[in-house]
């Protein structure tokens, strides 16, 4: 029989939970935990932050009812293979839509404000956009809307069951041709997953115009690691990716409009990342982990090997929302801000920050070149880049 275990709890599940604990070969994984956070604006998250912080993990509460269960497996750690090591040195993209200044993080500070226009969005015929977490929410809607615009979109669910059911829905209620949309699949909770479906998609899709890494999770009640090692949340939000970008290199044209889209989110602004303990298996608050996570994407879309922006979709009616309030827009409007910044005719600044329409400086660390290289080299040896 399978189980379930929280980071530090004994296999019996008797032994009270204690944050920090890392789990021998046991694994805990949780599927897709939703909300649980009752702020009702992010100014109130914000102000809670340190006291969400400095809480010790609330021991043993019950899990959440749509936890799912995996197989123990002993964590991993893989080699890089070989030959890849180099690509990490070579920049992923070299499109810059707009000249930037190696200190590009002063300079947006000093330009915020900008707001894309309302032009017309031109049709997409010919673009090849992987949208992750596209099976509910901000990914499926941003799916639509790229594929009603004739672009091909490569849509990526945890199952192939359930990427395979959000193109069936998305065929039948918007009319979408088939031959235009490609179900692929990776649970994000295991990074060979991840590899995986990036190797499928460098030798199916050679040329891919725009990444869309959107797929996330609300870190779970408990601390919760995955079989590589890794706090979940950080995990599927931002490792995942991460390692999924840096592996669609040979994918990713340089063409221009070609791009990296991050989905991250206005809570980056309230969040740290521990650099001496970024599992946060010392001292775990949920919102604290979630934060961190979107801190490192806004990051990772400033590096400048990525042509990429990351953008806070405003609050949306989808699972996520209990993070930020109790009533959001629909997913479909989030999306659209989503869905512009794909547009090779909205023109972007590298390494900027949307907040929905609008280019707004991010968090100050965000652009940080000693954050930025930092943040790679933990991202490197996390997602098994050795030495
Ligand atoms: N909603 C908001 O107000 C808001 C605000 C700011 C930023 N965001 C960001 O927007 C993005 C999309 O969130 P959403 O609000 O649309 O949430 P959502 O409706 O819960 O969608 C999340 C997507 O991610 C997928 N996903 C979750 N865990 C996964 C895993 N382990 N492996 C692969 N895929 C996984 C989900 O697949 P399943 O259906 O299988 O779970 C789903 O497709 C997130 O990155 C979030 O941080 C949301």
């Amino acid at each position: 029989m399978r189980t379930l275990r929280p980071a530090g709890r004994s296999p019996s599940g008797k032994r009270p939970c204690t944050s920090g604990a890392r789990m021998g070969g046991g694994v805990a994984l949780v599927r897709g935990v939703r909300g649980g956070f009752h702020g009702s604006c992010e100014q109130r998250m914000a102000s809670l932050r340190p006291a969400a912080e400095s809480r010790r993990d609330p021991s043993c509460a019950s899990l959440p009812g749509n936890a799912r269960v995996r197989s123990p497996l002993t964590p991993t750690r893989r080699p890089w293979p070989s030959g890849r090591r180099d690509s990490f040195r070579r920049p992923v993209l070299r499109i810059r839509t707009c000249p930037v200044s190696p200190r590009r993080g002063r300079r947006r500070a000093r330009n915020p404000g900008w707001t894309m226009s309302d032009q017309d969005l031109s049709p997409l015929p010919g673009r090849t956009v992987l949208v992750t977490g596209a099976t509910t929410g901000i990914g499926l809607a941003t799916a639509r809307q790229l594929a009603e615009r004739g672009a091909t979109v490569l849509l990526h669910g945890r199952t192939a069951e359930e990427a395979r059911a959000a193109a069936d829905r998305l065929i039948a209620t918007a009319g979408i041709d088939a031959a235009r949309l490609h179900p692929v699949a990776a649970d994000f909770t295991h990074l060979d997953e991840v590899e995986s479906l990036a190797n499928q998609v460098v030798v199916q899709h050679p040329h891919l115009d725009v990444l869309v890494n959107n797929a996330g999770i609300a870190a779970p009640e408990r601390h919760t690691v995955t079989t590589d090692g890794n706090e979940i949340a950080f995990q599927v939000n931002f490792l995942a990716h991460y390692l999924l970008t840096r592996l669609l290199e040979p994918a990713l044209t340089s063409d221009p409009g070609g791009r990296v889209v991050n989905v991250s989110s206005s809570l980056h602004r309230t969040a740290n990342i521990q650099w001496n303990d970024p599992q946060r298996a010392r001292r775990y608050s949920r919102l604290a982990a979630y934060a961190q996570s979107q801190l490192a994407l806004t990051v990772f879309a400033a590096d400048p090997r990525v042509t990429a922006v990351s953008v806070h979709p405003g609050v949306c009616a989808t699972a996520l929302m209990p993070l930020y309030a109790h009533e959001g827009v629909t997913p479909a409007e989030g999306a659209t801000h989503v869905a512009r910044l794909c547009d090779p005719a909205v023109e972007i600044v590298n390494g900027a920050y949307y907040d929905r329409a609008e280019r707004v400086a991010p968090a100050p660390v965000a652009t940080e070149d000693r954050t930025i290289k930092r943040l790679n080299r933990l991202a490197d040896l996390l997602v098994g880049r050795t030495a």
